[in-house]
């Protein structure tokens, strides 16, 4: 049988640097063959490249590397220009392609700052553990913040705890180096388990509290570095069993690999080898990634004041990438995103397919983000137009639809069900019987928060922190919504926080639940990981809520409790057990974000002006604005108008 010559090979791709081969010329393999149609198609070759340049510092680890990295980078610096969405209309924004272009070449600066830090090793404090070595300062300063002209009145005469001073240490050690330069943060460090998994990798979702840490710190280099790489990577071809997700999509991870040249026993180079989920445990589409990206680069651009970053046109087209993706027409009747189980940081079977909470939050949170950084033109303005029908749709849904307070409660209980019409009440369809033992017990008096998951006659009734926390940050809920996602976490804090914050979710799924849901998942038991487990890398989503909302207490209140803990049981992954008592069963220890996440947190709390460029503001504007056209007086009616509940502001 003919086989069709449109096929795509199958192969991995990845961006490699060495110091005798100039990247495009000599780097064939690495990028799409003028025979791959569906290469072609999304990646034309550029026009000229340019030769590979040498670097002045090279690692003495890494015989014969130098060169520049970023093979991809060579077409992605070529792109972009655009060309409507068939179809037109409020989703004819951008599709982009590549071509011939040219702009600012990548360039990473940072090698002199880790020489610097490199020089400022403190010889007296190695002595925690044998396997760890330190690098960097440990001064826990707040960085160039003034210098860079964010004039946020703070200094460096803060008194920094010894545990502290370890946190820093241990996040120096865990910066990943590529080519010579700082690119991210493993995952983990952990020297007790012999195998690593993959927690050897930079993840994109575990690096954003490390890059918060040295955005503050004044150490931006590592950031910058890894927000381009990471752009670089997004347009690599990616299959799993010859199928491709899409072209926006981010790597979960990548892994910085040293690899002989091709034919030489001499000459290594190192590479940049991403996992799409292609590699990953269940195939897990990492859609949280790209939204996190873009949440960085907002944040790098505030804390440094370094703007000409989201400027560049490589960065512009990641941006618009990871937007189209996320903003193409599917079958779906609601604003939330689609995803499958998995896709954010519970990457793991736990039922959370459909329209889980924190994907929706990121991505409120990522289009209030691209919004800011768009560049304006005829070509973007459509984009932009669809992202703030986008915003204010999904505001709405989900301040409507996602909140439950004793009110909300008692009227599910009472729903009538069945409704067949516009005007339907229970318009999802929910059955009153869902609503779970435990919930009746729970839901306190005064405050509420935002459910998990809403699909057609489907509320998922957990409370998720992530999505709660992230809503508040982003002003995804009302700011009376806020407050009482914060009362509630206050009202239940033997629940969610006890022994070290914070509950991933509440409460576990146990039982025959367990066993459907999870499919008997053992790393999953109840109260364990993701099932009701505790992660102490959460603190630094709560501690910039709690600040947002003008409670810091409260966020001070965890932070003790983790403080008492961390260190002594050597910064573990997650906890274990209702009240989080013990390190859990699977658990990494030195596990980057743990470090990482605590570090932001007493970072933001000394520094409270800081989470001020970190969080977005209430848009009354989104509110007020309704694309449907339908008004009061119309036959049919506005849905948004025939809403029971008055949340909206
Ligand atoms: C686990 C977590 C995931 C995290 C990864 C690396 O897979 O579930 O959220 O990114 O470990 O730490």
């Amino acid at each position: 049988m003919a086989i069709s010559t449109t096929l795509k090979p199958c192969r991995r791709l990845l961006i490699g640097c060495t110091r005798t081969v100039g990247f495009l010329p000599n780097c064939p393999r690495r990028l799409p063959s003028a025979t791959d149609h569906h290469s072609l198609h999304r990646l034309p070759r550029p026009a000229d490249p340019e030769p590979a340049r040498p670097r002045p510092y090279a690692s003495p680890s890494h015989r014969g590397i130098l060169g520049i990295p970023a093979a991809v980078s060579d077409l992605r610096r070529f792109s972009t220009s655009s060309e409507p969405f068939p179809g037109g209309g409020d989703k004819a924004f951008d599709r982009i392609y590549i071509q011939g272009m040219a702009v600012k070449p990548l360039e990473l600066e940072s090698v002199e700052a880790e020489a610097l830090r490199e020089a400022g090793k403190e010889e007296g404090e190695r002595e925690q553990a044998a396997t760890v070595e330190t690098e960097g300062s440990v001064d826990g300063g707040v960085g160039n913040l003034e210098e860079s002209g964010r004039n946020l009145e703070v200094g460096k005469d803060r008194e920094v705890s010894e545990v502290e001073k370890e946190a820093w240490r241990f996040l120096n050690k865990a910066v990943a180096s590529y080519c010579g330069s700082p690119v991210g943060t493993v995952a983990a460090n952990d020297p007790t388990t012999l195998s690593q998994l993959n927690y050897d990798q930079v993840f994109i979702r575990d690096f954003v509290p490390s890059a918060i840490a040295f955005l503050i710190k004044g150490e931006s280099d590592v950031v910058r570095n890894f927000l381009l790489h990471i752009v670089q990577l997004q347009s690599w071809e990616k299959t799993v069993d010859c199928y491709s997700p899409g072209q926006g999509l981010m790597p979960a991870s990548f892994k910085v690999r040293t690899v002989p040249l091709d034919g030489s026993n001499e000459a290594f180079e190192e590479v940049l080898d991403p996992d799409f989920g292609e590699s990953a445990i269940g195939r897990v589409a990492p859609v949280d990634s790209g939204l996190w990206w873009i949440i960085l680069l907002r944040a790098y651009g505030k804390i440094t004041g370094d703007y000409t970053l989201q400027e560049r046109v490589d960065v512009q087209t990641g941006i618009k990438l990871i937007l189209n993706l996320c903003l193409s027409d599917g079958f779906d009747m609601f604003p939330s995103l689609l995803v499958t189980d998995g896709s954010c940081m519970i990457d793991r079977r736990m039922g959370i397919h459909g329209h889980p909470l924190e994907i929706q939050a990121l991505f409120y949170s990522a289009l209030r983000c691209s919004r800011e950084m768009i560049t304006i033109n005829d070509t973007s303005k459509n984009l932009v137009r669809a992202i703030n029908n986008r915003l204010s749709a999904l505001s709405f849904h989900i301040r409507e639809y996602y909140w439950v307070d004793m009110k909300k409660i008692n009227e599910i209980y009472r729903y009538k069900t069945e409704e067949y019409s516009q005007n339907a009440v229970n318009k999802f369809n929910i059955y009153p019987e869902q609503i779970p033992y435990w919930l009746a017990d729970w839901i306190p008096e005064k405050g509420g928060y935002l459910i998990g998951n809403l699909q057609p006659a489907h509320m998922d009734f957990r409370f998720f922190s992530l999505g709660n926390f992230w809503a508040i940050v982003s002003s995804l809920t009302t700011p009376r919504q806020a407050e009482g996602i914060l009362n509630l976490i206050e009202d239940k804090w033997d629940d969610l926080v006890a022994n070290m914050p914070f509950k991933i979710c509440y409460p576990a799924l146990e039982y025959e639940e367990w066993r459907i849901i999870t499919g008997g998942d053992p790393k999953n038991t109840p109260w364990s990981y993701h099932n009701g487990g505790s992660w102490p890398t959460l603190l630094w989503q709560f501690t910039l809520a709690c600040i947002k909302m003008g409670r810091p207490d409260l966020a001070q209140r965890a932070v003790a409790v983790a403080e008492k803990r961390l260190s002594n049981d050597k910064w573990p992954e997650y906890y274990d057990t209702r009240a989080g008592r013990f390190i859990g069963k699977q658990s990494r220890l030195y596990q980057t974000w743990t470090i990482a996440g605590f570090l932001v947190s007493k970072l933001l709390l000394a520094y409270p002006e800081i989470a001020t460029i970190l969080t977005c503001e209430e848009d009354l504007e989104l509110l007020e604005g309704c694309i449907c056209g339908l008004n009061k007086s119309s036959r049919t009616k506005c849905s948004r108008l025939a809403a029971r509940s008055q949340i909206l502001v």
